[in-house]
């Protein structure tokens, strides 16, 4: 089992996180340019919003970046300021922020879920044949892990790295990935529509995955030679 503490043990020293875990108590303030898409949210939506923004400045400190807003793109994606990128993720107590500079690596993605098997009849949606046969085979050798839900969280990082680098939408079925069990890693081969993967030249997105405690984290970081691995 891939017991972790954090993001950082799934990620390369170059890439910057901040993570809370549990209640969220003080819960700061939503800067102005950020404060349209949470205005009329619930208020846990608006109080792990805020969080996450804020460990997202943290992070960016951490690279030399004052502090400043993080809008929400017409398609949700953060904005990062020129020069970095980054991911952001909240849910299952844990709100986090992963960043680097764009000099490091072309993105990255980062998801988190409660070790808990997706709902019934979910997974039809998220994984292929291949990949359900390759899930009920996990399940069978190490059955403490929620393996179809890991998959899914892992495509979810690996969308939230494609489309700050693409522009465009990720289904579930145009992505196959393999999970790497006990080396912590999976790959996801990438098979769009309109073949937009050789356009941008990402064949394959790798990433690693842990848990922590009752929760699944995934992690992927699309480097800059991406495009001579296939
Ligand atoms: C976008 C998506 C992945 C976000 O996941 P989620 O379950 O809402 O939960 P998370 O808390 O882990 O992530 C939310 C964060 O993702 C980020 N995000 C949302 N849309 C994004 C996009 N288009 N690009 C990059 N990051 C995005 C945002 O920062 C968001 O937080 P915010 O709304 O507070 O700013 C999910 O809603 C979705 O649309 N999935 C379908 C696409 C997909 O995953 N395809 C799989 C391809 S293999």
């Amino acid at each position: 089992m891939r017991e972790i503490e954090s993001f950082t043990d799934l990620l390369p020293c170059s890439t910057e996180v901040v993570q809370v875990l549990g209640e969220l108590r003080d819960v700061p303030h939503v800067w102005p340019e950020e404060d349209a898409s949470v205005a009329c949210a619930v208020p846990r939506r608006q109080a792990e919003f805020a969080t996450t923004r804020e460990c997202a400045r943290r992070a960016l400190e951490r690279l030399g970046y004052l502090p400043r807003a993080i809008p929400v793109g017409a398609h949700r994606e953060p904005g990062w300021p020129p020069g970095a990128v980054g991911s952001l993720t909240h849910g299952a107590g844990l709100c986090a922020a992963a960043v680097a500079l764009k000099s490091a690596c072309r993105s990255v993605g980062i998801d988190v879920e409660y070790n808990k098997a997706l709902p019934a009849d979910t997974l039809e949606f998220v994984a292929g044949a291949a990949e359900r046969s390759a899930l009920a085979l996990l399940g069978a050798s190490e059955p403490l892990i929620a393996w179809d839900r890991l998959l899914f969280s892992a495509k979810e990082a690996i969308f939230k790295a494609w489309f700050p680098i693409t522009g465009t939408w990720l289904d579930f079925t145009e992505c196959t990935v393999r999970i790497d069990a006990p080396r912590g890693r999976f790959r996801g081969v990438l098979h769009p529509e309109g073949d937009t993967h050789w356009e941008f030249g990402i064949m394959s997105i790798e990433g690693r995955w842990g848990l922590m405690g009752s929760r699944l984290l995934t992690a992927v970081v699309v480097p800059h030679d991406e495009a001579h691995r296939r």
